[in-house]
C-alpha cells in the first residue's frame, strides 16, 4: 500500500517521505501504540466515530494517555481530502511517544486500497485454522487493537506457506475465535454464526455494522472450529476486506452462498448512502 498522504497531531499534512517518529517512540520500542484501520468510501471514512471509539479504548487498555477524539476527527478528515482518493484506507495510530516522555503522538495515514481485494471476492479465499491464543488476564490485552501484530502477520504468512489466502485462529479447545485481521461467519440454513465478543476477540465495526444490517438471524456464541467444514457457507468480515467469501477451509472445499453476498451489497450500500 503506497502511502498518498499523513497529518500529524500538532502539525497537519506532512510530506509522506518525512520521517515522523523517533527512534525511541514505545510503538517501535515494545509495539505499545493502539491504531485503528477504517476503508473510505466515496471521499468519507465509514464508522470513523466508533473507530475512533474503539481507538481510544485500545489506548486506556494499554496505558496510553487518553485519546483527544476530536483531534483524530481532524486529522483524519485532513488526511483523507489531502489523499485526494475516494476510495482508500485510512489508519490511525496513537503512540505513546519518546521513552521516559509523555507525549503522545497521533498519526493519520492514508493509503491506496490493496489493487487484488475484488478479485480476491470473485473466486472466494482459502482458510486454514491455526492455533490461537486467548485467556481471560487483562494484560493479555484480548480484544485490543495493539501495534503488536506481529503474530497476526506471521499467522497470515504461515495461510500463505500452506497455498491459502488467510487464516482463522482457534483455541487449544477447538472453538473458533477470528481472523489475524478479521471476524469470522458462517451459515447453516437460515441461522448465521459468529464468535462472541466474550471469547476476548476483536470487536469489530464491519462485525457490528453487519449484525445491524443482517436480514439473517445471528447466534453469537463459542462455537467449535469443527462446525464450519459442514457449513452452507463461510465468510471473513473487516473494514479493508469487507465481506470476503471462502471456497475452502483446511484444503476442504466449502460453497459459496446468498448470505455473504447479499451482506456484501447491504455494507456497501450502507457505505455508500
Ligand atoms: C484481530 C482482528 N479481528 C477482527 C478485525 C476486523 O475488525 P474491523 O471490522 O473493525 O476492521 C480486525 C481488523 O483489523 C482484527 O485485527
Amino acid at each position: 500500500m503506497s502511502l498518498l498522504a499523513l497529518a500529524v497531531g500538532g502539525r497537519g499534512i506532512v510530506d509522506p517521505d518525512e520521517p515522523v517518529v523517533h527512534a525511541d517512540d514505545e510503538a517501535l520500542l515494545r509495539g505499545r501504540a493502539a491504531f485503528e484501520t477504517v476503508r473510505v468510501y466515496g471521499g468519507r471514512p465509514f464508522k470513523l466515530d466508533e473507530h475512533i471509539a474503539r481507538l481510544a479504548a485500545s489506548a486506556a487498555r494499554i496505558g496510553l494517555p487518553p485519546v483527544g477524539e476530536s483531534e483524530f476527527r481532524a486529522l483524519a478528515r485532513t488526511a483523507v481530502e489531502h489523499g485526494g482518493r475516494p476510495d482508500a484506507v485510512l489508519r490511525l495510530y496513537w503512540t505513546p511517544g519518546r521513552e521516559g516522555e509523555a507525549r503522545p503522538a497521533a498519526l493519520a495515514l492514508v493509503s491506496e486500497l490493496p489493487p487484488d481485494l475484488e478479485e480476491r471476492r470473485g473466486r472466494g479465499i482459502k482458510l486454514v485454522s491455526l492455533l490461537g491464543l486467548r485467556a481471560e488476564a487483562p494484560w493479555l490485552l484480548d480484544g485490543v487493537k495493539s501495534t503488536s501484530y506481529a503474530v497476526n502477520m506471521a499467522a497470515e504468512a504461515e495461510a500463505r506457506r500452506r497455498l491459502a489466502d488467510d487464516a482463522v485462529f482457534v483455541r487449544e479447545d477447538g472453538v473458533v475465535l477470528e481472523g489475524p485481521v478479521t471476524n469470522v461467519w458462517w451459515r447453516r440454513e437460515r441461522t448465521l454464526f459468529t464468535p462472541a465478543l466474550e471469547l476476548g476477540i476483536l470487536a469489530g465495526v464491519t462485525r457490528a455494522a453487519l449484525l445491524e444490517l443482517s436480514p439473517w438471524a445471528v447466534e453469537e456464541g463459542a462455537f467449535a472450529c469443527d462446525d464450519l467444514y459442514d457449513a452452507d457457507e463461510l465468510f471473513t468480515s473487516s473494514s479493508v476486506r469487507e465481506v470476503m467469501p471462502a471456497v475452502e477451509l483446511d484444503g476442504l472445499p466449502i460453497s459459496r452462498g446468498p448470505a455473504g453476498d447479499e451482506l456484501q451489497a447491504a455494507l456497501r450500500r450502507a457505505a455508500l448512502g
